[in-house]
């Protein structure tokens, strides 16, 4: 095992009923600019929850963070926080707007000329403005990490940030909220949540034994609950345990004292930036590839992985290691997402090049658990997968 250090000061308020307390979390005398996205919230009572909470509570509203939180909303949004003399903010939503929130978070505070560089220039966030959310759709696991992904629609960006300064305060975790989410978005989250695991764990051995059994029972439960939740959302014990499953897939605790990739995440958000196709697929096009492509160095955890995830015994270590990549697609396409960038787009031709031309510019040599994998891989990786 690697050595590591481990800090995680997000609380976690879960279960039925529990948006009413967030009352209790946000401090009293503070200006708090609560965020929302497209409007979701309106339908299914969760902004009227949320409100009834905030009576007491000095704050306005800003709704409107799109999915892929776009930087320009973000800076309208900004401007908000710096007029009104916010101190806190709220996010009310999944991923992408409380992706948005930590973007704003650490631009509230930072002292740069324009904000795009703490993603362009890779600054850490030691401090952001403090902020609470209520998690409306499982997946990312944003609600209890401290990273964000942003999107810059004008240069067909999607960039990464993050740092110690970007936990939310609180987080709040109602499983009934997963009701009136549709089957697609519920499709992504056990995707996104799937791949976050396969990420941490599908690399090389190093004799981490409670964390390969941290990350194999994520995965068990999120296949045993999968069709459950596509078939009734309204099913409280499936969606606990979607929920939980999908924030303990990436709050950090998994990752400790492993190897970790990523690779398919680093691709697939090009996939995003340039189609718009939605983050959880994007990794399950890309995943299949990959894994075969890098065959030889994930072998052994492959085999390990189709042992205990899938029950798959018999055989040699590479035919259980193959047959786990087919399970792992199989498994995608029975939540009905497709696997082949040609199924999303017709425009696909030079995607890989384009893709790699990119990590190039960027200064991304070395993707990969050993950093092993150059722009000519990545090109070879997404070229197989379209
Ligand atoms: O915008 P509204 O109207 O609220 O609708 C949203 C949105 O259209 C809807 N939705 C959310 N909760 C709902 C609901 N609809 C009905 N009922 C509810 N209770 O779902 C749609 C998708 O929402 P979004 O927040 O975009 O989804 P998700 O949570 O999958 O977030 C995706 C974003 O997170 C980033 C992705 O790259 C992407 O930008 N990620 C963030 C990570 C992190 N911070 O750790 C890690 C991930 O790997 C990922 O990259
Ligand atoms: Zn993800």
């Amino acid at each position: 095992m690697n050595n590591f250090e481990f800090i995680n000061p997000t609380k976690i308020i879960f279960g039925k009923n529990t948006i009413a307390k967030l009352t209790e979390e946000i401090p009293a005398n503070a200006k708090v600019l609560m965020l929302y996205g497209g409007g979701s919230i309106k339908k299914n009572g969760i902004y009227d929850q949320v409100k009834a909470a905030l009576k007491t509570i000095d704050h306005i509203e800003f709704g409107g963070i799109p999915a892929n939180p776009e930087y320009t909303v973000l800076m309208q949004a900004l401007e908000l926080i710096k007029n009104e003399n916010i101190t806190y903010l709220l996010a009310v939503g999944g991923g992408s707007v409380i992706d948005g929130t930590k973007f704003l978070s650490a631009a509230a505070y930072f002292k740069g000329e324009t904000p795009w560089d703490i993603l362009t220039e890779k600054i850490r966030t030691e401090q952001g403005m403090p902020f609470g959310t209520v998690l409306t759709l499982p997946a990312t696991g944003s609600e209890m990490n401290s990273g964000a992904v942003i999107t810059r629609a004008s240069t067909q960006e999607k960039l990464a940030m993050g740092g110690p300064g970007l936990f939310p305060t609180f987080s709040i975790l109602d499983p009934q909220v997963i009701q009136s989410i549709p089957k697609r978005q519920l499709a992504n989250g056990i995707t996104d949540a799937f791949s976050h695991v396969l990420e941490q764990y599908l690399t090389y051995p190093i004799g981490a034994l409670l964390q390969d059994r941290f990350a194999e029972s994520i995965m068990q439960t999120l296949i045993e609950v999968a069709p459950k939740i596509l078939k009734d959302p309204k099913d409280y014990e499936a969606a606990s345990n979607f929920m939980w499953s999908c924030t303990m897939a990436l709050n950090g605790l998994i990752q400790k004292g492993v190897p970790t990739d990523w690779a398919v995440h680093a691709m697939g958000h090009e996939l995003t930036a340039l189609f718009g196709i939605d983050h959880a697929r994007t990794l399950a096009i890309i995943a299949p590839s990959h894994y075969q492509y890098n065959f030889e160095t994930k072998k052994e955890k492959l085999a390990q992985y189709a042992e205990r995830v899938w029950q798959i015994n018999s055989g040699s270590l590479e035919d259980k290691a193959y047959a786990a990549i087919e399970k792992t697609e199989q498994f995608f396409n029975s939540l009905g997402i497709d696997t082949k960038l040609s199924k999303y787009t017709k425009d696909y031709d030079g995607t890989a090049e384009i893709i790699a031309q990119r990590f190039t510019e960027r200064g991304w040599l070395g993707l990969g658990e050993r950093q092993a994998l150059k722009p000519e891989d990545v090109e070879s990786i997404v070229l197989m997968a379209y």
